[in-house]
């Protein structure tokens, strides 16, 4: 019987060998005109795609990505929820894993899909190019065992990336809120995939439509790819059954909107069972911050192929949003993400973190002067326990800990709590809110059970930050309003059947409890991915031991990674 077993398994393990395929692809990283809004502006794009190329492959297989970079910046890409497993070579964040492309430079990003299926995507991680340098990256099931675990299968798919779109070159927003320190200006227009939609100016010829049969049903992976902004999202009349999120199957269920924090992937399943007819699919800001933001819609239209013709007055169905401040529906939403069944969450802990999360302020020697137009005439800031990070420019982090340097690159003393206790979502002294700068990671032992408590603070404003973490994947246990108490909260946690993410929000003035496993050894960056926030410092590294052997160990980088 055992012989029998064994002889089945090796035989599944072949079979997947044999099944699995390489994908080669070359990004050629170039200017580009596109014209939104009534204007041209040279954009930053992948082989003059925008949004860029999407990446269609199975669970085992294998890409192989040469990134040719003709542009005038330094760039480097990441692939969003990929777990490169004992390969951070290939990770992509400037200055943590690798120093950035050079202009006339390039880089060949190689990696395996190693147990992972749906919808992930892939960005620039330099800088703000991430602004119009990205596009989907879709994980299908392997052909050995080709079928979604989804109550209806689909009859046909679709990718929607939701954007953000500036006037002006991202690059020059970014340079400007650098050199001033006040906030970066908010966003002209939020995108699907690529294209604004009815409700702004010069853009209606361009509404994206999708075809649907009356009855079909249909996948839908919406990605929020957008810079700065958490979004909702949802279709006119029609109810939308979540089925994953992050590349991770959830147990299904039904809800009428969807809210995405920048980073995250949520896949519906929609049924066209409604009248013939076009129906909008709208996103909008859900705005937790009291901060300004862009307040337009972006939509295009799922278009029944038997609806009658309409005349151009009502293009389509409304679809009704929240309200742009409605934490109450975008909680509930996030409340009900479990797991499809029971998972093996770590049950007990080698690694209790707190980190608080959240804005601060640095004060100026001569506040209000050109560089100081901050609130009160200081510069914005963000931390994690009070360290705002400060990303190297000399090597990156990975190769500097690689070859035994890291002297003058980082350090290995990020605090494991935060330097003082206060009531972290109640009235801050003002003597808390500047913190200190430093480039520090956090040292794993390999296989360790690591928790982190994410604590958003109301320094400046209470938020909600979608914290990514790099090279894993977390089950999120918990979550609450207000200060993070271990007594009475732990015993609430979910270590049953808790969802499992690589992007999660903290809940503006609360919580979140994270559980993970550090088995990738590596140097893998955890920050908040609104990028407003990370070149304010909110982030940090950990930086994961080698086990035993080397299968335990990562591997050696490749011959043409870029040096700085
Ligand atoms: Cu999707 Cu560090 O990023």
């Amino acid at each position: 019987m055992e012989q029998v077993l064994l002889l089945c398994a090796l035989l599944v393990f072949v079979a997947s060998l044999v099944n699995a395929e390489v994908h080669f692809h070359e990004f050629i990283i170039q200017e580009t005109p596109v014209k939104r809004l009534c204007r041209v502006r040279n954009s930053i794009t992948v082989n003059g795609q925008f949004p860029g190329p999407t990446l269609e492959v199975r669970n085992d297989d294998s890409l192989v990505i040469t990134a040719i970079n003709k542009a005038q910046y330094n760039i480097s890409l990441h692939w969003h929820g990929i777990r490169q497993m004992r390969n951070p070579w290939a990770d992509g964040p400037e200055f943590i894993t690798q120093c950035p492309i050079k202009p006339g430079g390039s880089y060949t990003y190689r990696f395996n899909i190693e147990e992972q299926e749906g919808t992930l995507w892939w960005h620039a991680h330099s800088r703000w190019l991430r602004a119009t340098v990205y596009g989907a990256l879709i994980i299908r099931p392997p052909l050995s065992s080709p079928h979604y675990p989804f109550p209806v299968i689909p009859k046909r798919e679709f990718t929607l990336l939701l954007g953000e779109w500036w006037d002006r070159n991202p690059m020059d927003v970014l340079n400007m809120a650098q050199f001033t320190g006040a906030a970066p200006n908010v966003s002209d227009a939020f995108t699907i995939n690529g294209q604004p939609g009815d409700f702004y100016r010069c853009s209606s010829q361009e509404t994206l439509r999708y075809l649907v049969g009356s009855g079909e049903t249909v996948l839908l992976r919406v990605i929020n790819s957008g810079l700065n902004q958490e979004l909702f999202f949802g279709i006119a009349n029609h109810k939308l059954t979540v089925v994953a999120a992050d590349a991770s199957y959830t147990k299904p269920f039904s809800t009428n909107v969807i809210m995405l924090g920048p980073g995250q992937t949520t896949d519906v399943l929609l049924t066209a069972d409604q009248p013939p007819a076009h129906y909008y699919m709208a996103a909008h800001a859900y705005n937790s911050a009291n901060a300004p933001f862009d307040n337009t819609t972006t939509t295009a239209i799922l278009q029944y192929k038997d609806a009658p013709c309409v005349t151009t007055q009502a293009r389509a169905i409304p679809a009704q949003l929240p309200g742009f401040n409605d934490t109450a529906t975008a909680a509930a939403f996030t409340a009900q993400m479990k797991s499809p069944s029971k998972v093996e969450v770590p049950l007990e802990v080698d690694e209790d973190l707190f980190f608080t999360v959240g804005l601060g302020l640095f004060n100026c020697t001569t506040p209000n002067t050109q560089r100081c137009q901050g609130p009160n005439g200081t510069r914005f800031a963000a931390s994690i326990n009070n360290v705002s990070f400060v990303f190297p420019r000399s090597n990156s982090i990975m190769q500097a800990y690689y070859q035994g340097t890291p002297a003058g690159v980082f350090t290995t003393d990020f605090p494991p709590v935060p330097p003082t206790t206060f009531d972290y979502t109640g009235n801050v002294s003002r003597g808390l809110w500047q913190p200190t700068r430093g480039t520090k990671a956090y040292k794993l032992k390999y296989k360790s059970k690591v928790q982190v408590i994410l604590q958003d603070t109301s320094i400046v404003t209470i938020e909600n930050h979608p914290m990514h973490l790099h090279g894993y994947e977390f089950y999120v246990v918990g979550t609450g309003i207000g200060n993070f108490n271990p007594s009475k909260d732990t015993s609430s946690f979910n270590l049953i059947d808790p969802p499992r993410r690589n992007t999660i929000g903290t809940p503006p003035g609360g919580w979140i409890a994270i559980r993970f496993v550090a088995d990738n050894p590596g140097v893998w960056l955890m920050h908040c991915h609104i990028d407003s926030h990370i070149f304010w410092g909110l982030a940090m590294v950990f930086l994961v031991e080698n086990g035993e052997g080397h299968l335990q160990s990562v591997q050696s980088p490749p011959l043409d990674l870029p040096q700085c």
